[in-house]
């Protein structure tokens, strides 16, 4: 390795750390590591191998390789320990001394390439959970680069475990926030469940709407708390099955602005009050709390109050049975322009129908109902 070479390796691999630790999120992450590890090698194909728990399969989880193929391969099973050929740190190892006998020479019939391929450890404190591979064979690459490819290893080993951390907690965060809620919502007998489904409503038009995950996640959050608020009602308002009085209808208008101001006093939370505390403002401004018309309201609490209807109308209520889904549509579509934004009333009945197969392309047909009141 000449001095411009180590030059261009330090700097690639002050890249990678530098892109790699930049961000939590698994997947870019990942892509990371591959397109850095592929310049680095000045490799075509990379590949990132995972250990089960049982120790006995390597899996796949991520590949790189002109064209983006699949790779033949999706993982490989009986494998023998390979802890013995990783005896000094900057070893790599070949696929023959990872599978055993005839198993070797069905994968490498399958995927002619992993015969050429050298693989370092994923390693945290000594533990391998996993396999990182570039394709070129022991000779192609000089020692001090295979040393340098190993010590990659390590780093990446230690970005993908940081983003799956933080990825399961921000799982735990998700149900965490849904159980508080149901929580709040089971006092109502009614609504069970509310909360997930209103989430996974809001989920099917985010994908429609092609939301990056960041946004999808604020949406998520707020559909889950969006009637947080109601944690200051009164059971006797809140469990009521009967009309409610003027006074009563009033305390339980309050509830989108009770919950935004108790999430405002977090600071990661700011992205989630707007859909909170607009989820009632309706597209004609005859809402509540503000009277907000059309796109001044907020995009989340246009979608959240899309969801929360038609869950309110598909489930049972204490003042009218739940409907089907199609009737529920129908309702939606009546009240398009006036009470929804009508583009995203038209994303969802398609998202809805595709979803059910129960209808041919296009809007469902409309059935005018009477004025219905649903709690949501
Ligand atoms: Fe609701
Ligand atoms: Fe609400």
């Amino acid at each position: 390795m000449n001095k411009s070479e180590v030059i261009e390796t330090v700097r690639s691999l002050h890249d990678m750390s530098k892109a790699i630790n930049s961000t939590l999120d698994i997947e870019t992450v990942v892509d990371e590591i591959l397109s850095k590890t592929a310049a680095l090698m000045n490799s075509e194909e990379v590949i990132i191998l995972l250990l089960e728990s049982d120790k006995t399969v390597l899996t796949v989880y991520s590949y790189l390789c002109p064209g983006d193929e699949e790779p033949k391969v999706k993982s490989f099973d009986r494998i023998g320990s390979f802890d013995h050929c990783l005896v000094h740190k900057g070893t790599v190892i070949s696929l023959r001394e990872i599978v055993p006998g005839d198993d070797y020479h069905r994968y490498v019939k399958k995927m002619p390439q992993l015969a050429e391929m050298v693989f370092a450890p994923l390693e945290i404190k000594g533990d391998t959970y996993g396999l990182i591979g570039v394709l070129g064979g022991r000779k192609k690459f000089s020692g001090i680069k295979l040393e340098i490819f190993c010590s990659l290893g390590s780093q990446a080993a230690i970005a993908i475990e940081n983003a799956n951390l933080y990825k399961s907690l921000k799982g735990t965060f998700l149900h965490t926030a849904e159980a508080l809620a149901e929580a709040i919502n089971s006092r109502d007998p009614y609504t069970g469940g509310h909360t997930r489904r209103v989430m996974e409503y809001c989920g099917m038009i985010a994908s429609g709407l092609e939301m990056d995950e960041e946004e999808q996640e604020a949406l998520r959050l707020a559909a889950i708390l969006h009637d947080i608020g109601k944690i200051g009602i009164d059971d006797a308002i809140l469990r009521k099955s009967e009309a409610l009085s003027g006074e009563e209808e009033q305390v339980m208008r309050k509830h989108p602005e009770v919950g935004a101001k108790i999430l405002s006093h977090v600071d990661e939370m700011q992205s989630v009050v707007p859909g909170v505390l607009c989820h009632h403002e309706r597209f004609d401004g005859l809402g509540y709390p503000a009277g907000l018309k059309g796109e001044e309201i907020p995009l989340h609490a246009r979608i959240i109050a899309i969801a929360d209807t038609f869950d309110a109308i598909t489930t049972n209520r204490p003042y009218k049975a739940a409907e089907d889904r199609v009737s529920a549509l129908d309702e939606l579509v009546k009240n398009r322009e006036t009470q929804f934004d009508p583009s995203l009333i038209e994303l969802f009945c398609k998202v809805i129908i595709n979803e059910k197969r129960e209808a041919r392309q296009g809007q469902p047909a409309c059935k005018v109902k009477g004025g219905s009141r649903w709690i949501t």
